[in-house]
């Protein structure tokens, strides 16, 4: 259990006893002790009596005598609360007794989809996927890592009406030739051909137009065709999925095409359920609330006027599927900020039709974009966007000369392996460390930096770590006795046991800027502790304890950069 909460569960008696009622103690941590908790403020104007009478009340009733070595009134009325040595040591030693680091796994693990990168077919990845990519496989780790059913849900966008020109200009080319130019990640040159003969030959237009009626038809030799570009497609997807070291796998792969035939029962649900209404020649939902600019009643266009169903349709039928038929509670959407209209609509349109009531619930997990150094949004050298695969074999090229030339020893492999770890780990950590809804900056200077809140700090610190242990020779005595005799080591320690309560937080908000932020603060008192406190020159009881502070800084990193999706390698 973390510090906060424990203070917190000793201090709510006292303040009930004295408020005759419930009272959030409000924990926090302080400048001026440890923690403080400025409940008396608030009461005493409740009750009409001085919060300094009330907070000395409070103090005299509360059971702390075993966690606090001080326990002050202090200004208008707050309580300081400073902790013994005694009992943070033993909270350290009971952490670093358990595997899970004092994070339990949840009591009820709920069935969350996790909607996540959703690349479209023939279509380059751009780095809006890549910030849906990571903040996605993050927050499906996490939750799997307390003890959720995760269902990673690749939502690719692999059916509409491109597909009709993008059939037939495979054809042009010739399967096999389409077939290479697309196992290479040329998707943007294939979709751009595809779609300047789309805009100016008339011919190609037709044939594109009949395509799709064929393909929507369900004619086996369209389909045929249409696999083939997916499949190429899929396979693309999942080389820079292996590159940039996330979990999502082929069997992930829940494209749009997957909801086909659940599209027009969604939609006659809807009609039943008296909630269509018809607007310019389409099938509408007018969910309450949506209005546009004008004040007019905004539409959720469920089937088009030509009887075709598109980007609504499909997500309607897939709410439907994830709480009905897959049993989810929890369904997270991670796709940027423009289409937060679009999911508070579809979001609506679910409550009205019954399909996300209470426990069920769905939040769109948004994002900002990515900025080039000009503060503009991030183009290629030609002024296109950006390709991933680009941007990560740079990331990966930059880091590798840093390893290389920090640590000449390392063999060709172990570089080749740490710049990957750092590269990747670097690109993730920038956009992960920011808070999600804004906008961030591309700066390889600053990301690749060995201090400051950068992946590769972290990196360092663990590797740091593990080098005490190579030269140690050994591993932590897991019994030793914590011991807190230097302001360094009492520091650390503070930071190491509030990890718990930085996950827990993390499962509720999906806001990993707060996890980056916590593990850079410990890294920073790892470093100070470091600086200070000598470990392996120390002797006797002094360096067992050292060397388990230092083992669960090593292990806290550790885990902390998993759940982000970062590796830590072992020296760097
Ligand atoms: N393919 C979409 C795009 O590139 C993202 C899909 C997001 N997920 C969803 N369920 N709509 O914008």
């Amino acid at each position: 259990m973390d510090l906060e909460r424990l203070l917190a569960d000793r201090l709510a008696p006292a303040f009930a006893a004295v408020a005759g009622g419930p009272v959030d103690p409000a924990v926090r941590r302080s400048q001026h002790a440890d923690f403080q908790s400025d409940a008396a403020l608030g009461l005493a104007r409740r009750l009409g009596r001085p919060p300094r009478e009330i907070a000395a009340e409070v103090r005299e009733r509360a059971a702390l005598a075993d966690l606090c070595a001080a326990v002050e009134v202090s200004g208008p009325g707050f309580l300081n609360l400073t902790v013994s040595g005694q009992a943070l040591g033993g909270l350290v030693s009971a952490m670093a007794a358990d595997p899970r680091l004092g994070v339990p796994a949840v009591a009820e693990p709920e069935t969350v989809v996790v909607d996540y990168s959703g690349p479209n077919v023939a279509k380059e990845m751009h780095v809006g996927h890549l910030r849906s990519t990571v903040i996605g496989d993050a927050a499906a780790r996490t939750l799997e890592w307390l003890g959720h059913r995760v269902l990673r849900a690749n939502h690719l966008g692999d059916w509409g009406t491109p597909f009709g020109m993008l059939i037939e200009h495979l054809l042009d080319l010739g399967e096999a030739g389409a077939a290479q130019e697309l196992s290479m990640g040329d998707l943007d040159g294939f979709y751009k051909a595809a779609r300047a003969k789309f805009d100016d030959d008339e011919a190609f237009r037709e044939r594109s137009r009949q395509r799709v009626v064929a393909l929507q038809g369900g004619d086996p030799a369209t389909l045929r065709l249409w696999r083939l570009l997916v499949t190429q497609s899929e396979s693309y997807f999942l080389t820079v999925y292996d590159l940039l070291d996330v979990t999502l796998t082929g069997d992930d792969f829940r494209g749009e095409s997957s909801y086909h035939d659940q599209l027009s029962p969604t939609v006659e649900e809807l009609d039943r359920l008296g909630l269509l209404r018809r607007s310019d020649g389409a099938d509408c939902v007018f969910p309450p609330g949506s209005v546009g600019r004008d004040g007019e009643p905004l539409p959720l266009i469920v089937r088009k006027s030509d009887g075709g169903y598109g980007y609504p349709a499909t997500d309607l039928a897939a709410l439907r599927h994830r709480t009905g038929a897959l049993g989810a509670t929890r369904l997270l959407y991670v796709v940027g900020l423009p289409q937060r209209r679009h999911f508070e609509m579809v979001f609506a349109v679910g409550a009205q039709a019954g399909w996300l009531a209470a426990p069920v619930r769905a939040e769109h997990v948004g994002f900002g974009s990515i900025l080039g150094p000009d503060g503009r949004m991030l183009r290629s050298r030609a002024g296109g966007s950006v390709k991933l695969v680009e941007l990560l074999t740079e990331a990966v090229q930059r880091a590798t000369a840093l390893a290389r030339e920090r640590n000449p020893e390392l063999g060709e492999a172990e570089a080749a392996e740490v710049g990957r770890a750092v590269g990747v780990g670097a690109i993730k950590y920038a956009d992960l460390s920011g808070d999600r809804h804004k906008d961030y900056v591309l700066d390889w200077e600053r990301m690749l930096s060995l201090d400051g809140n950068t992946a590769p700090y972290l990196q360092y610190a663990y590797s740091r770590v593990r080098s005490i242990f190579r030269r140690a020779g050994a591993a932590a005595r897991p019994d030793a006795d914590v011991s807190l005799g230097e302001p360094a080591e009492r520091a650390l320690a503070m930071e190491l046991v509030g990890f718990a309560a930085v996950v827990d937080e993390l499962a509720a908000g999906l806001e990993f800027h707060r996890l980056t932020a916590y593990l850079h603060r410990l890294a920073v008192a790892f470093s100070a502790f470091y600086e200070r406190c000598p470990v392996l020159r120390a002797e006797g009881p002094v360096r067992e304890s050292r060397l388990v502070l230092c083992e669960l800084t090593g292990r806290v990193l550790r885990q902390g950069l998993d759940l982000l999706g970062i590796r830590t390698p072992e020296r760097l």
